[in-house]
């Protein structure tokens, strides 16, 4: 058994999450939902934080949105960005299965004219989660910058990206773009921030 395995049988099993790998599953979409440990720690930091306001971008069929949405108190909101429409009628279901659909805002459509659109709405957020196209990660994290209030949480999944982060060989675009997020997740001087290097890595960071 690996120690990720030995974290995932004392979280224990999870019928919403579960039916969101098995509906994943059914419609054919890939299986890269976020890790439960990391899951958990999403609702645990939603929760610490005391977030009202929380983006996501890539909502794929919901699980990490699911571990969000649990974290916020009455009246709290997810807003969660998703390039297809498929994908977030999965999650839009997703979360309505787990009685969480009234805590949800799905906007369809490239992340980055959806940032665009919150930047011009004059939306701000207490809490945001990246987990799209690694490509993208640094224009994200500007734009989770712009729209942080003050003191708000940015965390980004596969800051490791299978090791190919950490491989010299590797000078392709995605792999180029998440070093750089990692980065500035560690030293921008307007973030304190750190990378758990289990799973597939997830850099947290705070803004001043
Ligand atoms: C992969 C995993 C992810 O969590 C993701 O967001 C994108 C890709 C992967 O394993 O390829
Ligand atoms: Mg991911």
């Amino acid at each position: 058994m690996s120690t990720e395995q030995y974290v995932e049988q004392l979280l224990g099993e999870d019928a919403d999450l579960e039916r969101v790998h098995k509906q994943i599953r059914e419609h054919d979409m890939p299986e890269i939902s976020i890790a439960p440990g990391y899951g958990k720690l999403l609702t645990m930091l939603v929760r610490m934080k005391g977030a009202q306001q929380v983006l996501e971008i890539g909502a794929l069929g919901g699980y990490s949105g699911i571990c969000l949405a649990r974290g916020l108190k009455d009246g709290g909101k997810l807003t969660s960005l998703e390039l297809k429409q498929s994908y977030a009628d999965v999650a839009r279901s997703s979360l309505e299965a787990a009685g969480l659909g009234d805590r949800v805002d799905y906007r369809i459509g490239d992340a980055k004219e959806s940032l665009a659109l919150l930047v011009q709405e004059g939306r701000t957020f207490d809490f945001f989660f990246i987990d799209a196209d690694k490509e993208s990660y640094p224009v994200y994290l500007d734009y989770a910058i712009k729209l942080a209030n003050p003191g708000a949480v940015i965390t980004g999944d596969n800051a490791l990206m299978h090791g190919k982060t950490i491989d010299p060989e590797r000078t392709g675009p995605a792999v180029v773009a998440m070093r750089q997020f990692n980065e500035r997740m560690l030293s921008d001087e307007r973030l304190i921030g750190t990378l758990l290097p289990a799973y597939d890595g997830l850099a947290v960071a705070v803004v001043k």
